[in-house]
């Protein structure tokens, strides 16, 4: 199923992405310097590709259809469970970013920067075990054919709108996976 295939292989550089993030930690941890630059490079990565293409696709597109189609246990899954976890995915990332932005080499702040990319990265992957276990394979179940149809050529449509951004983030995913994995 293209809409669901889609998402999948997002979760899988998303998980590249984690272990990339991780890493830059621990090296932090270790005492090294990484970049800002990087850094920076890592939190657009989290708004762009996993929040703006990746998140906004399920929400606006494979968790809408379950919400108003099935209703009822997906509508619960999806409101109290995936988009809660969206969200605090978005503010482990503004806190990020407010650390990037008075960046500044100090023990303080490199606290603020570890604690949010592990945080964030800890719960994209529990939410992504979630997801590929038991939220797409219940939509996919329970969708009908029709439904199921339509999600395809909406998510073929918005691959088409934000193309460039795409390749973009996974060009700087490959760049960032050469230094730190
Ligand atoms: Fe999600
Ligand atoms: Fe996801």
């Amino acid at each position: 199923m293209y809409c669901i295939d889609v998402l999948l292989e997002e979760h899988e550089r998303i998980t590249d992405f984690i272990a990339v993030a991780r890493n830059a930690c621990c090296s932090i941890i270790e005492g090294n310097d990484i970049p800002l630059e990087d850094l920076n490079k890592m939190l657009n990565f989290g708004k762009v590709y996993a929040d703006n293409l990746h998140h906004k696709k399920e929400e606006d597109i494979l968790f809408n259809a379950m919400v108003n189609e099935i209703g009822g246990a997906a509508q619960k899954m999806v409101n109290n469970g995936m988009l809660v976890e969206h969200n605090l995915g978005r503010l482990y990332l503004s806190e990020l970013e407010k650390a990037l932005d008075k960046y500044t080499p100090s023990t303080q702040i490199k606290l603020q920067i570890i604690t949010n990319i592990s945080a964030y990265c800890d719960l994209l992957e529990r939410h992504i075990v979630k997801e590929n276990g038991v939220a797409y394979p219940f939509g996919q179940r329970t969708l009908s054919a029709e439904t199921l149809e339509r999600l395809n050529i909406e998510t073929q449509q918005f691959e088409n709108n934000t193309k460039s951004d795409r390749e973009y983030y996974l060009k700087v995913l490959d760049e960032l996976k050469q230094k730190y994995c």
